[in-house]
């Protein structure tokens, strides 16, 4: 019912000819696939010509962030006008990096999503708790905390959520199907004590470690729709693997 939604998040990698290096491999290999939505977010500099080389395939183009004014003295910033005008449908928000590094706030990814929506950009809303949080028994509520801050006055019909634990990520330690499914759920949970049934349309992507070894086992779980794919998505061989995980019933 809800289409499956494998996304590379490119990070701080690849340069104009290594882009146009791997879609020379990466297309051919998925042109076929047409029941899973199949995105790429290359870092900014490789937008444009990843974006030129994605019209008329069936891959999609999203960028890693975005900022939450539309123009003006900001310097080192991107608009969403910018990130539509390379070709851009999605913008990843929120990413657990851009939380750490960058001290994004619950209250900036809000705006950050709140500016996307109104150009015409869907969001990718990533939230996941810290190995120290979980262990405390603090994941429900810190993916709450992030679920109602950063979605305060938005109405979620273009937007996927991402559960990423930092724990999973670029660590080599997936999260199983089980912590997968929990958080999935609880996720879904939370958002239909806001949204209602809205809730059943949303899709939500596990990210963490991701590989073509456990994507399978991810994918069986029922409210986990999709993947947000690092390491994995670098390479072509890899990530069609991913994007053609195994199918079941319908
Ligand atoms: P890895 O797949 O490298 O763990 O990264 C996950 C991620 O952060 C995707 O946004």
């Amino acid at each position: 019912m809800r289409k499956p939604f494998i996304a590379a998040n490119w990070k701080m990698n690849k340069t104009v000819p290594e882009a146009e290096a791997f879609l020379s491999e990466f297309l051919p290999e998925v042109s076929n696939v047409t029941d899973a939505d199949i995105v790429i977010a290359p870092p900014f500099t490789a937008l444009k010509t990843v974006g030129e080389k994605l019209k008329g395939t069936n891959v999609i183009l999203a960028a890693q962030n975005v900022f939450y004014e539309e123009k003006g003295a900001y310097t080192g910033e991107i608009s969403p006008s910018m990130l539509l005008d390379a070709g851009c449908s999605y913008v990843i928000i929120g990413h657990s990096e851009r939380r750490q590094y960058f001290n994004e706030t619950d209250e900036i990814v809000n705006k950050k999503i709140k500016t996307a929506l109104k150009n015409g950009l869907k969001v990718i809303l990533c939230i996941g708790e810290s190995l120290a949080q979980r262990q405390e028994g603090k994941t429900n509520d810190v993916l709450k905390e992030q679920l109602t801050n950063g979605l305060k006055d938005v109405d979620i019909e273009n937007i996927v959520i991402a559960y990423e634990p930092i724990w999973a990520i670029g660590t080599g330690v997936t999260a199983t199907p089980e912590q997968a499914e929990d958080a999935h759920s609880y996720i879904r949970k939370e958002i239909s004590s806001i949204y209602g049934n809205k809730a059943e349309a949303l899709r939500i992507l596990y990210g963490g470690s991701v590989t073509p070894d456990n994507v399978n086992d991810l994918m069986t779980c029922p409210d986990v729709d999709g993947a947000l794919v690092g390491g994995a998505s670098l390479k072509p061989d890899s990530f069609s693997k991913i994007v053609k995980f195994k199918r079941t019933g319908g």
